[in-house]
């Protein structure tokens, strides 16, 4: 017989630097689940103020609390995809491990999703819902921006498509999970931009609240993730975000070139000057590659250096290759000089990009 029956209702729980909100959570949510079978699991990525070792405090009594650690990687959305593709119970949810959102909706989300909607979603935008005390006005304005630039590329009307707080199948998710590009903040967005057919949305009014401890991590980098993922959806994915970025810090790194060359050309001569120039853009585009490009599998400690290392030699060679391919398009004539710099130019960052992916971030 089983001590335990399968869980109905898995609730995945992205955290990180939360150590002091997880037992609040999982009391919360066995009083909000009471009576049904559920189990939560929190995903932590490796967060320094130990909240996998508060999870797995409960764990060591509870069998329905279990705990992911991942090391090395950083992610909201990946985090969610971790623990879905990590359960079996028919029925999973996604919500914050800060206590912003209300679980005493969850049976609510549940009850829609089983009566026929494929996603339920904890909305602060419908009758009922708010999100006051939870955003700064500056984040509560940045927020709406978002929802209305997303609201134009959903098939569906949502009034929340922000919401990091939703319900669905899991076969759901199983079925677009290959085409979510699992990067930055918004999952649910993400879900609903992948799936092939036209979802059926339920939205459940919650009211969001403040935090109490710890805080936030949305940063700039996740505002550029969100603005790449829409991108992303509205291109059909032709061209992958990731060399998106990486094209967009080398046209970046070009900048810096010609501003570090302006300031050493007069104490250094030109020869010199250009050597440095090269060495501070190379540098600067690592460190920018490193922060947005690959922030999921950010380098550090030796393991920068020894990427640093890697990086100089590819665009080093990047670099001879981008002046020899121009050179011999200009020669033979094929190409007028600026066309040929540019073709150059490309073959360059498709190299270094291609190259950096394999050798520099793993
Ligand atoms: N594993 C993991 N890795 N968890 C993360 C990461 C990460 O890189 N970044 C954030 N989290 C966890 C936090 O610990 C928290 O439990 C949850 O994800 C949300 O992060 P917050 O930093 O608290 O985000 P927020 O409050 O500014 O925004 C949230 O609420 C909004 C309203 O529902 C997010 O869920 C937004 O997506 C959502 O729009
Ligand atoms: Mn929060």
């Amino acid at each position: 017989m089983n001590a335990h029956p399968p869980a109905h209702l898995s609730v995945i729980i992205p955290v990180f630097r939360e150590a002091a909100n997880v037992a609040p959570l999982v009391a919360r949510l066995d009083a909000a689940l009471a009576g049904l079978a559920w189990e939560a699991v929190f995903v932590d990525d490796d967060s320094p103020d130990g909240t996998a070792a508060a999870a797995r405090a409960i764990a060591a009594v509870d069998p329905r609390i279990r705990c992911i650690r991942r090391i090395g990687r950083r992610g909201l959305a990946s985090a969610c995809m971790e623990g879905f593709l990590s359960v079996s119970a028919p029925f999973v949810a996604v919500m914050d491990g800060d206590l912003q959102h209300d679980e005493t909706i969850l049976p609510a989300l549940l009850a829609a999703v089983e009566q026929g909607a494929d996603i339920a979603i904890g909305s602060r935008h419908v009758a009922g819902g708010a999100a006051e005390g939870g955003f700064s006005a500056a984040r509560g304005a940045l927020s709406d921006g978002g929802a209305k630039l997303a609201r134009l590329l959903l098939p569906v009307p949502v009034a929340d498509p922000m919401s990091g707080f939703f319900l669905v199948r899991r076969d759901l998710v199983e079925e677009v999970a290959p085409k979510l590009t699992g990067r930055g903040f918004k999952i649910l967005l993400d879900i609903l931009l992948s799936a092939r057919r036209k979802l059926t949305v339920a939205e459940v009014p919650y009211s969001f609240r403040s935090r109490l401890a710890g805080e936030s991590k949305l940063d700039a980098t996740v505002l550029l993730e969100f603005a790449g993922l829409l991108l992303d959806k509205a291109t059909g994915g032709v061209v992958p975000l990731r060399f998106l970025s990486f094209a967009t810090v080398g046209a970046l790194g070009l900048l810096v070139h010609m501003a570090a060359l302006a300031l050493l050309v007069g104490p250094l001569g030109f020869q010199a000057a250009q050597w440095g120039a090269t060495l501070v853009a190379m540098t600067a585009n690592f460190v920018l590659n490193n922060r947005i490009t690959y922030r999921d599998a950010r380098l550090r400690g030796a393991a920068l250096w020894r990427g640093l290392a890697i990086f100089y030699l590819v665009c080093g060679i990047g670099a001879a290759a981008n002046v020899g391919i121009a050179g011999l398009l200009v020669r033979d004539g094929a190409l007028a000089w600026g066309m040929a710099g540019a073709a150059g130019a490309l073959i360059t960052v498709v190299w270094n990009y291609a190259v950096s992916s394999t050798l520099v971030w793993r």
